[in-house]
């Protein structure tokens, strides 16, 4: 059997803290579902690469090009990894964007890891009062354990060990058992129809 999990890292540095903390959760998955004799196929969406076009998105309703294969992977996925640095302490702008301009129902009942990267500790709690009821609103079923990784969680084993490795394989452990429980995705659904084209339907029905 193989699972598809998409990850999303919304981080703005290069190299960057939030994409090492993402693939490191999607490793961690990857070995928790091997365990249970499942292969996983991994494929990562940096929105740092898609700003422009989400951007353009916002603006016209359309999704296109590079965008459009991205949204697809999302919607496709048997499970998603979300990761966004914390800024003013909430998720990023580009990473809420990006979900902005998901169909409505894109991720409901699909499993969902949360997961976030910051300055300082103090502001972990982010990932509670913010990341997750976006994901509830959105209908997702997101896993018990979110992991914050603060600068200091690094430290000179780069987070190999310590309570931020207990985290990843804990909330990893975790997904994989959502994933799991839950029938492979289909490959192939109805296409999507543009939101402009949607409105247009609905002008010319009245
Ligand atoms: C505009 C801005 C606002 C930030 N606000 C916070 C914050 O409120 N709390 C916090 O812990 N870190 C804050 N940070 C630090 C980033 O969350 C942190 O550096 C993050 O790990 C960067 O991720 P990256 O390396 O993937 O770009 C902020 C950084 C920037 C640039």
């Amino acid at each position: 059997m193989n699972k598809s999990i998409t990850i999303i890292s919304a981080g703005l540095s290069q190299p960057s803290s939030t994409r090492l903390l993402a693939d490191r959760l999607g490793e961690a998955t990857a070995r928790a579902l091997g365990d249970a004799h499942v292969d996983a196929t991994i494929t990562v969406v940096e929105l740092r690469d898609l700003a422009h076009e989400i951007t353009n998105t916002l603006l016209t309703g359309f999704a296109a090009g590079d965008l459009a294969t991205a949204v697809e992977t999302v919607r496709s996925a048997d499970a998603v990894i979300a990761v966004t640095p914390i800024f003013s302490s909430s998720y990023s702008g580009l990473f809420k964007s990006f979900f902005d301009i998901l169909e409505p129902r894109t991720l409901a009942g699909k499993p969902v890891l949360i997961a976030a990267t910051g300055g300082t500790a103090r502001h972990s709690l982010a990932l509670e009062y913010a990341v997750r009821p976006l994901f509830a609103y959105l209908q997702s079923v997101v896993a018990p354990t979110s992991v914050f990784a603060a600068s200091e969680d690094w430290g000179s084993t780069g987070g190999t060990h310590g309570e931020l490795a207990v985290r990843i394989t804990r909330a990893a452990g975790e997904l994989a058992e959502l994933i799991e429980g839950r029938p492979t995705a289909p490959a192939v659904d109805e296409p999507v129809i543009p939101f402009a084209q949607q409105l247009a339907r609905l002008a010319v029905s009245r």
